[in-house]
């Protein structure tokens, strides 16, 4: 059966839209929001203001870039959760109330597994169990994916997840807000091994990035109280340095997961994975380990309404629908 689904996104400081026709995404529409720089990270109250005046024309823009009418859409898909409740209760309602006008069936989507389900968009597509690695701003998962609506996270962080710690870091810099690209921007020309960071002990699959922010910071203090232009001077190997050790915890519990399950189907998703040195490390380990990796394009790896079309294409396949008394959740898991 011939359909077109519109998928809307909202659960942090991005409002998105994407049309899907037939499991095919059409279009994938973001409004960023730049209120939020001058405060050095997310205001969750300007969030959810940003994203009501956005909504309307981030929507009017993606059914007419598709070149349909609303009338012709199968269903509205949205994302309940995790995120910011005030942000994510403008798409909730959004996608409600359209439901509701159009008399099409609602489709709720958990936007974790939209992160890995990002990976059906393009070719190459994994093969089923795959182990995907999320990691994003709020998040920092091991998931073995064993269908499309089937997976389960085997390691998570127990306190910060791994964006987190990159924007810390990069605040302690005196970088702007999201700080993840900017250490990945200087990261390039400088020397990963001018300084050591202490290794933290986690048991199983889990991670933990609170001591290694603690560490940065007691570091970046005793070098400057020597000398107050350390930062400067040295901006270049810090990012590396202080990148290459994230990178490092990160593999070391995704060779832990690959031996332990067997699978060597690999990939990566969440906004984290658009860092370029992540994506070269998997590459070389593809080599070195006999792995067969997958990572999206650099548009599906950080928040998009691509990755929440695509999970509701599986969804609407197989009818799983919402009630129109749904509420957000912003503590939704896998
Ligand atoms: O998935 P995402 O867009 O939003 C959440 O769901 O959190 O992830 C945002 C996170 C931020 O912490 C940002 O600094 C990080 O992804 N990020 C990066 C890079 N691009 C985005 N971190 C390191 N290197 C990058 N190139
Ligand atoms: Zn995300």
């Amino acid at each position: 059966m011939d359909n077109y689904i519109l998928a809307i996104e909202s659960s942090c400081d991005d409002t998105s839209a994407s049309i899907i026709h037939n499991g095919k995404i059409i279009n994938n529409i973001i409004a960023s929001q730049d209120v939020h720089k001058i405060y050095g990270g997310v205001v969750p109250e300007l969030a959810s203001r940003a994203h009501q005046s956005n909504i309307v024309p981030v929507v009017d823009l993606v059914v007419a870039d598709a070149k349909i009418d609303k009338s012709m859409l199968s269903a509205i898909a949205f994302t309940r959760g995790p995120g910011l409740l005030g942000s994510l209760l403008v798409g909730t309602s959004f996608a409600k109330g359209m439901a509701m006008a159009l008399n099409i069936p609602l489709i709720s989507i958990n936007h974790m597994e939209a992160h890995v389900l990002a990976h059906f968009i393009d070719d190459p597509k994994p093969e089923f169990p795959f182990l995907c690695l999320t990691v994003s701003g709020g998040h920092t998962q091991i998931v073995l994916v064993n269908d499309y609506l089937d997976m389960e996270v085997i390691g998570q962080t127990v306190d910060d997840a791994v964006g987190e710690a990159f924007d810390k870091a990069a605040k302690l810099l005196g970088l702007p807000y999201p700080g993840g690209p900017m250490i990945d921007k200087y990261a390039k020309q400088g020397n990963q091994d001018a300084y050591q960071f202490p290794d933290t002990n986690v048991p199983g699959l889990n991670y933990s990035f609170s001591g290694i922010k603690t560490a940065i910071l007691y570091f970046l203090r005793d070098e400057v109280a020597k000398d107050k232009h350390f930062i400067e001077k040295n901006m270049h190997d810090i990012c590396a340095s202080i990148q290459a050790k994230l990178i490092d915890m990160l593999f070391d519990k995704l060779y832990k997961a690959s031996r332990e399950t067997g699978i060597c189907n690999i990939a990566i998703a969440g906004g984290v994975s658009a860092n370029s040195q992540l994506r070269k490390r998997l590459q070389e380990d593809a080599k070195s380990r006999n792995w067969k990796t997958f990572i999206p394009d650099f548009q599906y790896c950080t928040d998009n309404a691509g990755m929440i079309a695509m999970a509701a294409h599986f969804k609407f396949l197989a009818k799983q629908f919402e009630e129109l008394t749904v509420a957000p959740d912003p503590r939704l898991k896998i």
